[in-house]
């Protein structure tokens, strides 16, 4: 680790002392970046650009090239699981992501395969490696994963989903089924991530983009607990240094105590918890990342300038000086003018530097 040119970011997570405030943005690569746009097209599709190595290795360089990030995330999806796991990843123009079966029935969920992620998945273990090898130690390597429950929300519905019909039937009537598919994915996840460790990421977060839309009781049960169940089973450290992990529950930010109970480094937030009160809640007991607004970058410089700041008191309001990470409250959108990010960035490297000295 000492190889790492900037190490902010993993030291924030570790609540070490750190220069400035380190800042990455959840779906940094994608669409609102015209570079971006044209690698896809030269892949040919979403799918393609993920599984070709040197296209998704330059993808997730491009907005390093632009902006002053702290991480690097690797470029994947959350939907490369389900996809191995036999369910048939489709992209429909304007539609989002589709998947050709579901899984419904006990039936469905006994004919799941175990992954092998050596050869289901080695796509992604290979671009860890090349985009680990092409990043010199300039900034660490975020390796990530979907939660359980909400890889499990897209293969019951078949895609994305408004109101979770099927998943919330399964939960509520046959908790037993959605329990043995939780399972199977906790499984497969700590496999899946363990090998992103094994091919040089240097920071896991996991997805929990839909347990905000379980009800206070069913979060533990059907998601928090599955997280901490994967947490467990990751190689701990790699070259002398530990390998912090991140639990992002959008519309999580109520249960954060009991978050708090797993053995994860940090937590996201969106943008609907006062970063002031949640450092309280965690009292040094973990780290926080999170949570403009992504809209927020929908404004000018000026706005975005003042939102920025307000976040970054907000967070340091308690005068704990570390463990905080800037970043959206969830994915930039292709929406978004590619002049923005730098306004954003650039004020949290610059204004946060007053609370830590
Ligand atoms: O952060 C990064 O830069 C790394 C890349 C990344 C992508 N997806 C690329 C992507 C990451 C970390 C993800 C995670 C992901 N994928 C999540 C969890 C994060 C979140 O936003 O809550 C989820 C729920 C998905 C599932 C998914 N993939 C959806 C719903 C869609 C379509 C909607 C959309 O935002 O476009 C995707 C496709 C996808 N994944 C794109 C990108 C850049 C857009 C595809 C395209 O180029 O057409």
């Amino acid at each position: 680790m000492s190889a790492l040119k900037n190490d902010r970011f993993i030291r924030a997570l570790l609540r070490q002392p750190v220069d400035t405030t380190p800042v990455w943005m959840m779906r940094q690569a994608g669409r609102y970046l015209p570079e971006y746009r044209e690698t896809r097209a030269q892949a040919g599709d979403f799918l393609s650009l993920c599984k070709n190595t040197d296209f998704a290795c330059e993808v997730t360089l491009q907005p390093l090239r632009r902006y002053d990030l702290d991480a690097a995330i690797l470029f994947s999806d959350i939907l490369t699981v389900p996809d191995a796991l036999g369910l048939g990843l489709y992209f429909e123009t304007g539609e989002g992501p589709k998947f050709k079966k579901t899984v419904r029935s006990e039936q469905d969920i006994a004919a799941l395969p175990k992954v092998n992620i050596g050869a289901d998945l080695d796509y992604v273990v290979n671009a860890v490696k090349a985009i680990r090898s092409a990043l010199g130690g300039q900034v660490p390597l975020i390796g990530f994963s979907g939660s359980p429950w909400t890889l499990a929300t897209y293969m019951i519905e078949g895609g994305s989903s408004k109101d979770y019909r099927y998943s919330k039937e399964m939960l509520y009537a046959r908790p037993e089924l959605l329990h043995a598919l939780l399972d199977h994915l906790a499984e497969t996840v700590t496999d899946y991530l363990n090998a992103q460790i094994e091919a040089g990421a240097q920071v896991i977060q996991i997805f929990d983009s839909w347990g905000g839309a379980l009800a206070h009781r069913e979060y533990v049960e059907f998601s928090l607990n599955y997280m901490q169940k994967i947490v467990a089973g990751l190689i701990k450290e790699k070259e002398g240094q530990k390998i912090p992990v991140i639990l992002f529950t959008k519309g999580g930010g109520q249960w954060l105590a009991q978050m708090l109970d797993t053995d994860a480094d940090a937590f996201g937030l969106d943008w609907t918890t006062s970063l002031n009160t949640a450092r309280q809640t965690v009292n040094g007991r973990a780290a926080l990342q999170g949570n403009l607004d992504p809209a927020t970058l929908y404004g000018n410089a000026q706005s975005i300038e003042k939102a920025v700041k307000l976040m970054l008191d907000d967070a340091y309001a308690d005068g704990e000086k570390t463990g905080y990470v800037a970043n959206l409250g969830h994915g930039i959108t292709q929406w978004v003018d590619p002049a923005n990010p730098k306004v954003f960035i650039d004020t949290v490297h610059e204004y946060s530097q007053k609370y830590l000295r």
